[in-house]
């Protein structure tokens, strides 16, 4: 196999469809006949529903049908559970029952002519509730936590509480996260088409054979009778992982009013009803000799879920396996309130654990007087310790190196206020980062054509790291032909089946298949070839070859499917990638403003399989850090469960404005062990340590110590 375009920054090729507006994304995909849905929400936060009124509005121009829990079909709501949905409890059943769970339940849906009729009509419905007020409040709900059901994800080595209380250097302290929603650019939205029992749904989803199969058993249909089709994504983080209620409401509204319908939540309610990263409270306790080595971590992180289901993410993993240590303990809690459940979002759990991890890392650094790479360095096992594995690699030494000497960090003094940029005080941090290098099973389908050009296929999505461009690499690569003569397509559930387009798993493990459906459909080629004896196609180009091939066979294209999973390596090894992130920040002294004015990451993760989109995909990732330190925070009214700032006006997002220099080093692996292709995903990690870094870096501006996210002027001014 040449080794020609892997590892090509080549541009987007889906850049220009994108720039031009010709990429079509779900809400786009308009039906003849369409007609509008919009949901009514929920306006208490616990309760029942006592009465309708929708006298006002029924009667309006194009209003077609109101629909609630009074006169909504029964739905089947079979058991389903797929991998990303939470395993544990029962996911709402939306226009079920006259109960209430959390503010801006859908508890009905209109459905009009036009979006203005059905948007009049929604705001007219009288609904009365008998309310009661709901627990919100993570404080109350930590003090009720449980211990999820299924398997126990608390882990445990040594003694950590006796090695703590002997240890001559210790810390104690809890650190918290607020709830933070996801905010893609392009909101949720569905259109469905029924034809009798068949169901298409274009759909924003970053895993549509899932969503197929969830509407199918929401509806109680046989497998293959949904379609869904998400060709693009503007922006997801997570948040369409999973199936939420808007698109059983989209497919029931359609088939109550027997034409095509499109259901497009607001910015407002997709604070409610789309998942959220949980709020979440931490405990480290670190023990360490005086030399740095640690001797203790202990570990205790509680999450907030809802009441209906348990929403479990990987908050305390990360401690089991970053730094080496004789005497460690994870504990894993829910504080089950009455709310939505929360999702996975940006670096689900290892965001939030490392937070805590590499702040405390550096609380201990200064009370011992090390350098916090010192004191890092000084932790760095030899395998990971808690599974009692080797790493398949792990290259956190040299991004530590890499990355300090680009970064200038032999230049910073310790002592906190001591450097300065006129009246600013200047604060330099650093963190580590890790995130798993997962990977699932998926399988795709290569095609050679008539003109010699291949089709490549597969259920994957693409919500913007640049799937299109990086498979079409890796599957010119594998079949000898040129980028331009590989067309790639993706984001339909009648594709060979995918897992979720999250987690960085989709170049690992997507990336594979492509690669093994290509192989395959190329040694087809080529025993054909042998067969015939094409001895005269000696010189000429794969497409040539292929182009002469299908031609012989009357123009009958020539394909292989394959799949490609994981195997007993997930088992001999553990796999994550590794980085290392560095920030300046600029804190005004008298007003509390931060400015991140530069942050450099350097990641080890494998192969990279183009440069260009991997950067793109880091710099993203580092400013959603920024944002997750400094300015995002879903804010609950603690009287009714509402969402205070649920618009992008008072939900604060990092803009161009706020971002100075991002620079990206890749620390290159070789990684035999992985998967076929090497690579260990990129998508996540780039946001996993810019937090910590930053908290770390106001700390050695201010000597000021916030163990809270977002860090907010408030968390500087107060006294
Ligand atoms: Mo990402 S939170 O796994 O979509």
């Amino acid at each position: 196999m040449t080794n020609t375009w892997i590892g090509q920054p080549l541009p987007r090729v889906d850049g220009r469809a994108k720039v031009t507006g010709a990429a079509r994304y779900a809400a786009e995909f308009n039906q003849p006949g369409q007609v509008h849905a919009v949901i009514v929400s929920s306006t208490v936060g616990l309760g029942r529903i006592e009465s309708i009124d929708t006298e006002a509005v029924s009667h309006l121009p194009g209003v077609l049908a109101i629909i609630s829990h009074l006169n909504a079909p029964r739905l089947a709501y079979r058991e389903h559970r797929g991998f990303i949905d939470p395993v544990i409890g029962e996911r709402l059943h939306v226009l079920q029952d006259d109960r209430v769970h959390f503010f801006g339940q859908p508890v009905a849906v209109v459905v009009a002519e036009t979006l203005d009729q059905a948007e009049r009509a929604a705001s007219g419905v009288r609904i009365s509730y008998d309310a009661q007020t709901p627990a919100v409040e993570m404080d109350a709900g930590a003090a009720n936590a449980i211990t999820p059901d299924g398997p126990s994800l608390d882990t445990s080595r040594g003694d950590p509480e006796l090695a703590l209380a002997a240890a001559p250097a210790r810390l104690d302290v809890t650190y918290e996260i607020e709830r933070q929603n996801h905010n893609p650019m392009e909101p949720h939205g569905t259109i469905a088409v029924w034809t009798d029992d068949r169901l298409t749904l274009w759909s924003k989803s970053q895993f549509v054979v899932n969503e197929a199969a969830e509407i199918e058993a929401v509806f109680g249909l046989p497998a293959g009778s949904v379609q869904v089709i998400s060709p693009f994504l503007g922006g997801a983080f997570g948040s369409s992982l999973r199936t939420w209620p808007h698109v059983t409401l989209a497919a029931l509204a359609a088939r109550v009013v027997g034409r095509p319908v499109k259901l497009v939540l607001t910015r407002r309610q997709m604070f409610y009803t789309t998942g959220y990263r949980p709020h979440e409270i931490q405990r480290i306790a670190l023990g360490a000799q005086s030399d740095g080595r640690l001797q203790a971590l202990i570990h205790e992180g509680i999450g907030e879920t809802s009441r209906y289901e348990q929403f479990v993410e990987s908050l305390t993993t990360v401690s089991s396996y970053l730094y080496s240590c004789p005497n460690v303990r994870t504990r894993y809690r829910l504080a089950p309130l009455d709310e939505s459940t929360p999702t996975y979002m940006r670096a689900p759990g290892e965001a939030s654990g490392v937070f805590a991890l590499e702040c405390a890392i550096d609380e201990l650094a200064v009370e011992l007087g090390l350098d916090p790479i010192e004191l890092r360095l000084r932790n760095e096992p030899t395998i990971d310790e808690g599974g009692r594995i080797p790493f398949s690699s792990r290259s956190l030494r040299e991004c530590y190196a890499r990355g300090a000497a680009r970064f200038g960090w032999d230049r910073r003094d310790p002592r906190p206020g001591s450097m300065t940029d006129g009246r600013l005080l200047i604060g330099w941090g650093m963190a580590s980062a890790t995130y798993p290098a997962a990977r699932a099973a998926a399988s795709a389908r290569a095609r050679l054509v008539a003109d010699g050009t291949a089709h490549v296929e597969t259920a994957a999505s693409d919500m913007g790291p640049g799937t299109y461009t990086s498979m079409t690499q890796v599957a010119a690569e594998a079949l000898g032909l040129a980028p331009d003569e590989v067309h790639f397509e993706l984001g339909r559930s009648d594709f060979p089946t995918c897992p979720p387009h999250g987690g960085s798993w989709t170049m690992a493990s997507v990336g594979s298949a492509v690669h093994a459906a290509c192989v395959a459909v190329r040694e087809l080629a080529d025993s054909i070839e042998a067969r015939q004896g094409m001895s005269s196609l000696n010189g000429a180009t794969r497409r040539d070859v292929y182009r002469e091939l299908v031609t012989r066979r009357g123009g009958l294209p020539i394909e292989a499917e394959a799949s490609s999973a994981p195997g007993p390596e997930r088992q001999q090894y553990s796999m994550h990638a590794f980085g290392a992130v560095f920030v300046e920040v600029a804190v005004d002294p008298e007003l509390g403003t931060i400015r991140v004015r530069r942050a450099l990451g350097a990641y080890a993760a494998g192969r990279i399989v183009n440069p260009r989109l991997a950067r793109s995909q880091c710099t993203g990732g580092m400013v959603g850090g920024i944002g997750m330190a400094l300015m995002e925070r879903t804010v609950l009214d603690s009287r009714d469960g509402r969402v205070v700032n649920a618009s992008l006006a008072d939900y604060l997002v990092p803009v161009n404005l706020d971002i100075e220099t991002l620079e990206v080093e890749v620390v290159e692996e070789d990684d035999p062990y992985v998967n076929p292709l090497g690579v260990k995903g990129i998508g996540e990690i780039a946001l996993v340590g810019m937090a910590p870094a930053i908290a770390n870096a106001v700390y050695h501006a201010t000597g000021r110590r916030v163990r809270r996210l977002p860090i907010r002027i408030e968390s500087l001014l107060a006294a």
